[in-house]
């Protein structure tokens, strides 16, 4: 699938390895979460609200549209993230635990 962002320049940085849902993800050093899950795919995230596919607003912390998750939990900005090698995102919000 092409993605939704395309690179102009920089293109020789240092490249980095995400696992997005499972799938490899590769991303230049210096992006943040959301060029590099763009740069790749159409698609960003699905919204926690059931209303479908999103791509982020503001591009600057402000509008929380690019909310992305570890595998373990944790919730991330993906506008303000840096894309670290060997990070592991889920798209989808992680469903809550069942505790005992
Ligand atoms: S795109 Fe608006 S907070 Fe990230």
């Amino acid at each position: 699938m092409p993605g939704l962002f395309h690179r102009l320049a920089e293109t020789k940085r240092p490249r980095v390895q995400l696992v997005v849902d499972g799938a490899p993800v590769p991303a230049l050093q210096g992006d943040t979460l959301l060029v590099a899950l763009l740069a790749h795919g159409a698609r960003l995230r699905e919204s926690e609200f059931g209303d479908g596919a999103r791509a982020g607003f503001c591009m600057m912390g402000a509008c929380q549209d690019c909310w992305v998750w570890t595998e373990d939990g944790q919730r991330l900005r993906a506008c303000s993230t840096p894309a670290e090698d060997g990070m592991r995102l889920l798209t989808r919000e992680a469903p809550w635990p069942n505790l005992p």
